[in-house]
């Protein structure tokens, strides 16, 4: 019989609802559960969502028992840019900020869902990465997220996550990422027929779709827990893996007038010290993961809704 018998009965949590993920997860989950039954939290306040820091584990821990919170979205957390500039604030949010929520989580006997990153690896790694190979990664971001993909296996929870890779979106900004490049090049091309790209042209990581990483988050919430194998702490999931270059190139199709010049800063290092692509067979075998959108197709859309 499994320790985690209870599936979620009562309400949801996400916190870092207004991220670049929480504004779609939000919206997907309410639609799978009800609107009343997903309590959105961040530091910002926007309509439809409480202020909740995860710095404040008591906090936490009264919201998730007077709402008694039976999963967690715990998607607050500073990205791979943000957290060089400031790597005391990277640890404390995303360390000892997801400690906060697996104590609350333990407490409430709720279930958590916590995002780890393809910069859980290093330069170490093939550039073809796959799920179980040394984690060795540079940056602080990367770091916390190794830590949180410890804790996921060894916090005596139900926990789980999915290495996302550059996650590309058009209903909310990306924040202080590396792969922030492929969002902000939409909006400039719309808008200015031009984008000076803080990576090289032959930059090439793995990204995804937000369609696809929200579909994946929800799919892999819904398998039953014996399903799955040591790897949950952080999925390999691939997308599709493209350079900057084959990017300006797709976004032409549409915009044969637009031009992007490059200009490689900071974050070009911490783009090298990643994989370019990603094996994802644990998570096709372990849970069904198919991804739905290649590079053209995520183009097209990005294009077609920004139009909009
Ligand atoms: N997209 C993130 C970043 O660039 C990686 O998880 O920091």
């Amino acid at each position: 019989m499994s320790m985690f018998m209870d599936l979620p009965t009562g309400r949801v949590l996400v916190t870092g609802a207004l991220g670049q993920i929480g504004t779609e997860l939000v919206e997907a989950l309410r639609q799978k559960h009800g609107h009343e039954a997903v309590i959105a939290t961040d530091i910002r306040e926007a309509e439809g969502c409480q202020i909740l820091n995860v710095m404040d584990k008591k906090g936490i821990k009264k919201l998730m028992f007077e709402e008694q919170i039976t999963e967690v979205y715990h998607l607050a957390a500073l990205l791979s840019a943000t957290g060089e500039k400031n790597p005391k604030l990277c640890w404390d949010i995303n360390v000892t900020g997801l400690e906060n929520v697996i104590a609350a989580a333990k407490e409430n006997n709720a279930r958590v869902f916590s995002p780890s990153s393809i910069a859980v690896f290093g330069p170490d790694c093939p550039k073809n990465a796959p799920q179980i190979t040394p984690l060795n990664p540079t940056t602080v971001y990367g770091k916390t997220k190794v830590v949180g993909e410890e804790l996921a296996v060894t916090s005596g929870i139900d926990m789980r996550g999915i290495r996302y890779p550059g996650l590309i979106s058009y209903k909310a900004p990306a924040g202080g990422g590396t792969t922030d490049y492929a969002v902000e090049i939409f909006h400039s091309a719309l808008e200015d027929g031009h984008y000076e790209c803080f990576v090289r042209e032959d930059t090439k990581l793995p990204m995804m779709y937000m369609d696809d990483a929200i579909r994946a988050t929800i799919e892999l919430m819904n398998i039953p827990f014996e399903d799955l194998s040591d790897s949950r702490g952080g999925y390999n999931i691939s997308g599709c893996s493209f350079t900057a270059g084959e990017l300006v190139r797709s976004i032409q199709r549409h915009l044969p007038e637009f031009t992007c010049t490059f200009k490689p800063d900071i974050r070009q290092k911490y783009a090298d010290s990643w994989p370019e692509e990603i094996v994802d067979v644990v998570a096709k075998e372990e849970w069904g993961w198919k991804p739905r959108f290649n590079l053209d197709k995520i183009v097209d859309e990005m294009i077609s809704n920004l139009k909009k």
